[in-house]
């Protein structure tokens, strides 16, 4: 019998499993889905656990309707700049993510910021809706890069595009994603679900182990990522405490400029 179930991992994070196939739903649409340290733990948990599951063929992480992801919850970043510490939730689900060996659909409608883009580069399959934006205003909000974006975004689509997104900080249409090498295709908000569901049907039928080694192969730089990863943590937990990425927080969140 194929395994079948829908549950939630956490208010935020649903976890529904049809068979050899797991899509996690990043589940906060009040605050545009951005993450908290629970859903980063939820996620994480979710994605090493699958990694261990034999059964399990192919996982796909999807956001809501118009809204991927928002990146990290701007009132957390604020809290651990006035007083706090970068939960380790973050880094364990970066890790979970570059290290996953099953193959990886994200489906993208509408806005994915900061860690909603950046994840993308850990993905070996992406579709999105026309209506998507890709955006990492890190700059923007005093921070620096993360998941390994600082190596992985210029390696995709070269210095020159990746610096204009990560430090420039413009925005991408899908069109301009699809044409960067980020994204596979585009298509309608409706069509979305069924698309991605046929590509991973299509995933799951294939012979598992020549699947997980080509991944395997395709990924001998993991190391170099872990170590990307480690060193731009330490950098943005040291950025997230300046003045500068304080004041970008409080205007958000104020719905102000920063002066
Ligand atoms: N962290 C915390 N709250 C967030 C958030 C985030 N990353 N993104 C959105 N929200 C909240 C808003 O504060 C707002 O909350 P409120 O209703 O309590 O005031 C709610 O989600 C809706 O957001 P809003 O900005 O009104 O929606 P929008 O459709 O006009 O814009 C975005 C959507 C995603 C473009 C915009 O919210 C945004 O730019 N968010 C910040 C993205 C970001 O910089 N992320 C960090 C990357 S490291």
């Amino acid at each position: 019998m194929p395994q079948t179930t829908n549950q939630t991992i956490t208010s935020h994070v649903l976890n529904d499993r049809q068979g050899p196939v797991l899509t996690l739903t990043i589940n906060r649409p009040e605050k545009k889905n951005a993450l908290t340290g629970e859903m980063y733990e939820s996620l994480a948990n979710a994605i090493t656990a699958g990694a261990e599951d034999e059964s399990l063929r192919v996982i796909i992480i999807k956001g809501g309707e118009g809204c991927f992801c928002a990146g990290n919850d701007i009132g957390d970043f604020l809290k651990i700049a006035k007083d706090g510490m970068l939960p380790t939730s973050i880094l364990k689900f970066l890790k979970a993510l570059a290290a996953n060996p099953k193959p990886l659909i994200l489906a993208i409608d509408g806005v994915a910021v900061g860690i909603g883009t950046t994840m993308c580069f850990h993905a070996d399959l992406i579709y999105a809706t026309e209506r998507s934006i890709f955006s990492t205003p890190f700059l923007d909000l005093g921070l620096i890069p993360e998941a390994a974006s600082s190596y992985l975004m210029p390696k995709t689509m070269g210095h020159v595009r990746a610096f204009e997104m990560l430090v420039l900080g413009e925005s991408f249409t899908a069109k301009d994603a699809k044409s960067a090498g980020i994204i596979n295709d585009i298509t309608s908000p409706e069509e979305l679900a069924p698309m991605v569901e046929r590509v991973a049907a299509r995933l799951a039928a294939k012979p598992a182990g020549a699947v997980r080694i080509a991944k395997q192969l395709m990924r001998l730089d993991l190391e170099i990522v872990e170590k990307v990863m480690e060193k731009e943590c330490e950098l943005f937990a040291a950025q997230l405490k300046s003045p500068e990425a304080e004041a970008a927080f409080s205007a958000f969140l104020s719905k102000s400029k920063p002066s």
